[in-house]
């Protein structure tokens, strides 16, 4: 359980403008934070938006792969992407920022299934408002409106087939080659994302606006679709490359890319890199964090999404 690790809020935010004092009392207020919270992290998270300090720091890593390697959760999928060697995935996400390709057997896609169904699940990730999945329409008229997202908070940790995925030694090692350094867990998370009427605001406080999160020097996110996601399930977006292609500018205001608007992000990068991930239950892909990416609203079904975080160093706070 993370519960000593505390989360910060997604920032920054797309607020109306504010006069300077206003602004600065702010910028104080968050760097006493996370000094409070972890002097390191404060460090990082300003050196790791420079994409020569990550690479650097990358570099310096002396990683080697074990000689063998057993995938225990995936297989090869029948995509367009099958199984490759965890090189040649770290490889991939090197050049791209992402690898989509990944297919979690059945036995461990039906036991998340199971887990989600008989679990509790947190309204707004609150945890005073819990409920199970099945009730989800008699929550919301009893709540009086509709949700736009559901955790399990840290409840996941205790279902063996998380664990199972937590412990793999293939994606284990495509971490690890990708950080150059032994992967460390962080932190993950089971979440479901509704069909909801959704204000911009909404938008940015849940991560559907094109943004990069700074958790380490590097980290590498892998993701699971556990119901099938088209275009109307909220599908995740990158920006191809934008891990190590992006303007001093952007990188400069490191996490604050999240106030530029979507489509001026688009403009700049080029919408020829911009790629939609959609499959069935069961795909997953990986990911550098810092690569500009959002999660979309679902529209038409609901979307159940497992994550997990992997980085070099441990800290005792971090972004969601
Ligand atoms: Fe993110």
């Amino acid at each position: 359980m993370l519960t000593h690790f505390r989360q910060l809020p997604f920032v920054p935010k797309k607020v109306p403008s504010v006069s300077l004092v206003e602004q600065l009392t702010k910028k104080i207020q968050s760097i006493l934070r996370l000094l409070r919270g972890d002097p390191r992290f404060l460090v990082m998270s300003w050196l790791a938006r420079f994409i020569a300090v990550r690479e650097w720091v990358a570099d310096r890593g002396r990683y080697q792969s074990p000689a063998v390697i057993d995938a225990t959760v995936t297989h090869p999928s029948a995509g367009a992407c099958p199984l490759e060697s965890s090189g040649q995935v770290a490889k991939f996400i090197q050049t791209h920022g992402y690898y989509v390709g990944f297919s979690l057997q059945d036995s461990i896609l039906q036991d998340l299934l199971t887990f989600a169904e008989t679990t509790p699940c947190y309204a707004n990730r609150d945890s005073s408002l819990p409920f199970y999945i099945k009730n989800k329409d008699q929550f919301e008229q009893a709540l009086g409106a509709p949700l736009l997202v559901a955790g399990y908070l840290d409840t996941h940790e205790t279902c063996d087939a998380y664990q199972k995925l937590k412990t793999d030694p293939y994606l284990l090692d495509v971490a690890s080659q990708y950080l150059n350094h032994s992967a460390v867990y962080m932190r993950g998370e089971l979440a479901w994302g509704f069909p909801a009427p959704n204000t911009q605001a909404e938008k940015v406080k849940t991560a559907r606006v094109f943004h990069c999160d700074i958790n380490d020097f590097k980290t590498i996110k892998f993701f699971f679709y556990l119901t099938d996601v088209g275009e109307g399930e909220g599908p995740h977006v990158y920006i191809k490359g934008t891990h190590r292609n992006r303007r001093l500018g952007h990188q400069w205001i490191g996490q604050g890319c999240a106030s530029i608007d979507d489509e001026a992000l688009v403009e700049t990068y080029g919408r020829d890199r911009v790629h939609v991930v959609t499959g069935p239950a069961g795909l997953g892909f990986a990911g550098d964090p810092y690569c500009l990416h959002k999660g979309t609203v679902p529209h038409d079904q609901s979307r159940l999404l497992l994550q997990l975080e992997f980085g070099i160093y441990p800290y005792r706070i971090w972004y969601f």
